[in-house]
């Protein structure tokens, strides 16, 4: 079943057209992959799932409610959150004060927000760091961070941009074990990145942008077996050359 149905957004910057005429479905209870090479327009669409930006056309639906060029606060009450692909925290607070501010702004009660941040805090292995101020933690743990601050109270969808870009292996494994708890238990997900082994890991359907347009969506691996998308990382192949894939097998 969609939760979202994307259909014939655009988006143009000046005589730049970032994005045209895509459309996708996101399915309730799946982690959806978003790639494509750099500057295909993945975060524009991220931008205007989440009501960063308006689309200059199309439409995004939720269920039967139109919800295209709604405000953030607006979509995010509506269980819509994205975490950008540059971290957003407060750097002069404590990690745990962040994660308690970010339920009390979600409507939680002190308390209640307090037992979830705690929680949230082991989870993503902060205990170390938790009364360090945002600021001096590193760009991982800033992202981890980010994480619980996304799901204190937990979102019907969750758009990711590049969560695992420059962060330490042992800090992206928990990030992909914490997006994989979330998924168990119902959350869905739209996943940036550019990591395809971990794309190829969590994901079993995925959307391909190239030049704004989408190029290829499905099967994460016909996805990444379409010609297309494998001209489009990695230049143009010629006729009767075998096409390298962008899997990595084990
Ligand atoms: N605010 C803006 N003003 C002008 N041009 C923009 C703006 N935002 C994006 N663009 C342009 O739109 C195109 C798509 O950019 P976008 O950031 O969506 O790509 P992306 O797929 O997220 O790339 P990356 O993988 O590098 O993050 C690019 O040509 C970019 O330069
Ligand atoms: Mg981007």
């Amino acid at each position: 079943m969609s939760l979202l149905a994307i259909e014939g957004l655009f988006r143009h910057f000046g005589g730049v057209a970032a994005v045209e005429d895509v459309s996708f479905d996101l399915r309730a209870g799946e982690i959806l992959g978003l790639i494509g090479p750099n500057g295909s327009g993945k975060t524009t669409v991220l931008n205007m799932l989440s009501g960063f930006l308006a689309p200059h056309a199309g439409r995004v639906r939720m269920g039967t409610q139109d919800i295209t060029g709604l405000p953030p606060d607006q979509l995010a009450q509506r269980g819509v959150l994205r975490m950008f692909q540059m971290t957003r925290v407060f750097s002069r607070m404590t990690a745990f004060d962040n994660l308690l501010t970010a339920g009390m702004a979600r409507g939680l009660t002190e308390a209640e927000s307090g037992r979830r941040a705690q929680s949230l805090i082991e989870e993503l292995t902060l205990g170390p760091v938790q009364y360090l101020d945002a600021g001096q933690l590193s760009g991982g743990q800033r992202k981890l961070l980010e994480f619980g601050m996304c799901f204190i109270e937990p979102p019907l969808v969750a758009m990711l941009d590049e969560p695992f870009a420059a962060v330490h292996p042992v800090m992206r494994e928990v990030m992909a074990n914490f997006i994989r708890s979330r998924h168990a238990r119902g959350a869905t997900f739209l996943l940036v990145s550019h990591d395809m082994p971990i794309i190829v890991d969590l994901c079993e359907r995925a959307v391909c942008m190239n030049a704004g347009r989408v190029i290829a969506a499905g099967d994460i691996h016909a996805v990444l077996k379409n010609h297309q998308v494998i001209e489009a990382y990695l230049g143009e192949t010629h006729a009767g050359e075998e096409p390298p894939s962008l899997e990595v097998r084990p």
